[in-house]
């Protein structure tokens, strides 16, 4: 998740990227760098100064040579290679003339590198993203002018790209790019301006255009142009813009959590990028435990808080159902001071958003002391958490801006399913078709979750209905149950209302003495394995008096007996389901917390990260 501008015809150029990457630093700052371009010379800077980067960045380019009038920066969320600043963008081919900056992952970057290295090109980063300056570098040798070098060489990469290019040799030019990751274009008299994020560039562009997937432009001081892969002319659309930059940063969106609501489909589909190889080997690039450590796990411990905690229980199903390995998970700040037992060839995953709650870095530091092996799952690219683990895997959801954590939840479940399905492989507890099989499902949940979203307005409606209720059970079966919690955990959070998740099954042993007209029972029902007994569950909530709330598939015929409101899902593997059950109930706690009047970006008495104990 980087940050891209780029600027042609300006005569502030440095301020414009500068002021632009500011206003990006949110979406990557564990690097920062510009390039400017003019005939037969470019000029670069890069810094990594993590979130000091691109103050780090301005300083550097106070050396700037004067004159310059178009250029492209770059701010950095690591995937590929160390937050270095040799791997900060821009990166230049061997010529030192074609400059690139890039956000996304290019999945085939190592075959690909391997063929540029074969005919003589010179790497300098560890980059997924460099392969593209040297194919550019290439085409334009054959002669192509370089929207058609940057054509030529989209068409040999696989993966998600927002990619801008300048040359040396061909000033006053800047050629962008996108496949999933964003990319807008914007326009000013005599200037023209690209970037990730409208923010970026809203106080200096007065007209705005979206690229859409494959689309390649070709930006001069005068305007724009715009072709297909194919070669073939297209028009961008003009966006209205009617934001101030509050708006702006918030995508268009009332707040952020609406926005990283939206933003899941995303952040699962970053996740998962390049984490297959071609033979079907499920891969961590970041990952620094060799496959005979992972073969010898006797037992996986998982320690995190929150939101997190709820991600590592639907962990626990998918590792011992996959790998057959015994899994426990445990509440950071409950593990570490329970004299843990950690025996030989135990794995301890700390899973955490922010990787610097306490509680989980404590809980981390205990287990290495006692002698596991620590591997993190975290957001943020070298966190604390990160740091101090043998070693991380990387959830791609970008800055999580929220105190109530949405996409990087879905992202986190997404992060420990590719690694229960590693395990399995290498424990050959599952077949290769097997996993084959789960992996393409797992590429098909970010699409059924953008089909979840799409339907908000039927939970708005029922949240409409239940406004005035005050109690709330949240209920679910096997991964229905994390499910269960982590909606329970939305709602109480967000709007100060009454909301316990529980097994459903064990409902009777206790809390049912609860259940009375008023309280509402929201149910995960999206799992065949378990619905019979669930829909008994509803049955004997029903019978008191509860109104019922189900989420239930869309082929589910059984479930208007027992519900009041059936919010429906679309149908998947049920090992995935967390990821897409979760999202009406995001959207549910969203309305409710909405309609009863509450800041749903900061509630009361919570703090984004908490790293105090
Ligand atoms: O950054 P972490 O994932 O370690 O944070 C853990 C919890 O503090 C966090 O998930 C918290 O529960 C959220 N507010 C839930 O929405």
């Amino acid at each position: 998740m980087c940050g891209i501008i780029g600027v042609v015809g300006s005569s502030d150029t440095l301020d414009t990227l500068l002021e632009g990457l500011t206003r990006l630093e949110y979406r990557g700052y564990d690097s920062a760098g510009v390039a400017l371009v003019r005939q037969g010379q470019t000029w670069r800077a890069r810094t990594a100064e993590g979130t000091e980067s691109v103050s780090a960045l301005k300083e550097e380019c106070k050396k700037a040579p004067r004159g310059f009038t178009s250029g492209i920066g770059h701010t950095r969320w690591a995937t590929h290679g160390a937050p270095e600043a040799v791997n900060a963008h821009p990166h230049l081919d061997c010529s030192g003339h074609v400059a690139i900056i890039h956000n996304g992952i290019i999945e085939n970057h190592a075959e690909i590198r391997a063929e540029l290295e074969a005919r003589g090109h010179l790497f300098s980063s560890r980059t997924d993203s460099e392969v593209l300056a040297h194919l550019v570098e290439e085409a334009r040798g054959g002669g192509a002018e370089l929207m058609e070098a940057v054509r030529v060489s989209l068409l040999t990469v696989r993966g998600a790209f927002a990619v801008a290019a300048m040359d040396a040799t061909e000033p006053d030019v800047i050629v962008a790019a996108r496949r999933i990751s964003p990319l807008v274009v914007g326009t000013a008299p005599g200037v023209t301006y690209l970037a990730s994020d409208i923010p970026a560039i809203l106080d200096r562009a007065t007209a705005f255009y979206a690229v859409n997937d494959d689309e390649i432009v070709r930006m001069g001081p005068e305007g724009f142009r715009a072709i297909d892969l194919e070669g073939a002319p297209v028009r961008l659309k003009q966006l209205t813009i009617d934001w101030d930059l509050e708006t702006a940063e918030k995508g268009g969106f009332d707040d952020f959590m609406s926005k990283e609501i939206a933003e899941q489909p995303d952040a699962i589909r970053a996740t998962l990028l390049d984490r297959r190889r071609k033979d079907g080997t499920i891969t961590f690039d970041e990952l620094r435990v060799s496959d005979d450590e992972l073969r010898d796990v006797k037992r996986v411990v998982l320690v995190a808080a929150g939101t997190s905690h709820h991600a590592a229980l639907v962990a626990k199903y998918a590792i011992e159902r996959w790998a057959r390995l015994g899994v426990d998970v445990d509440i950071a700040s409950e593990y570490r001071y329970r004299d843990p037992i950690v025996e030989v060839g135990t794995l301890v995953i700390g899973v955490s958003q922010s990787g610097e709650t306490i509680d989980t870095i404590q809980a981390a530091r205990e287990a290495r002391r006692r002698g596991a092996r620590v591997v993190a799952i975290s957001n943020i690219v070298d966190s604390s958490l990160a740091r101090e683990s043998d070693a991380v895997i990387y959830t791609r959801a970008g800055l999580e801006v929220s105190v109530a954590s949405t996409k990087a939840f879905v992202a986190q479940v997404a992060a420990l399913e590719l690694l229960a399905l590693r395990l399995a492989q290498l424990r050959q507890t599952l077949s290769p078709s097997d996993v084959d099989a789960l992996f393409l499902g797992l590429s098909h949940v970010s699409a059924q979750v953008a089909q979840v979203l799409a339907r908000g307005a039927d939970v708005d409606d029922v949240a409409k209905q239940l406004l005035g209720a005050r109690d709330f059970f949240f209920l679910g079966r096997h991964v229905g149950f994390p499910t269960a919690l982590e909606g329970a955990l939305k709602l109480k959070e967000l709007s100060y209302l009454h909301a316990e998740g529980y097994p459903a099954g064990e409902l009777k042993h206790g809390p049912l003495a609860l259940i009375e007209p008023g309280v509402v029972v929201v149910a995960v029902a999206t799992d065949p394995a378990m619905h019979e007994k669930l829909l008994s569950n509803l049955a004997e909530v029903k019978a008191r008096g509860a109104t019922v709330v189900a989420v239930a598939t869309d082929d589910d015929e059984k479930i208007e007996a027992v519900a009041d409101y059936v919010l429906r899902v679309p149908v998947t593997e049920p090992m995935f389901t967390p990821m897409i059950d979760i999202v009406p109930l995001q959207l549910f706690a969203y309305a409710m917390a909405r309609g009863l009047g509450k800041n749903v970006d900061r509630p009361r008495n919570l703090a984004k990260t908490v790293t105090v104990e």
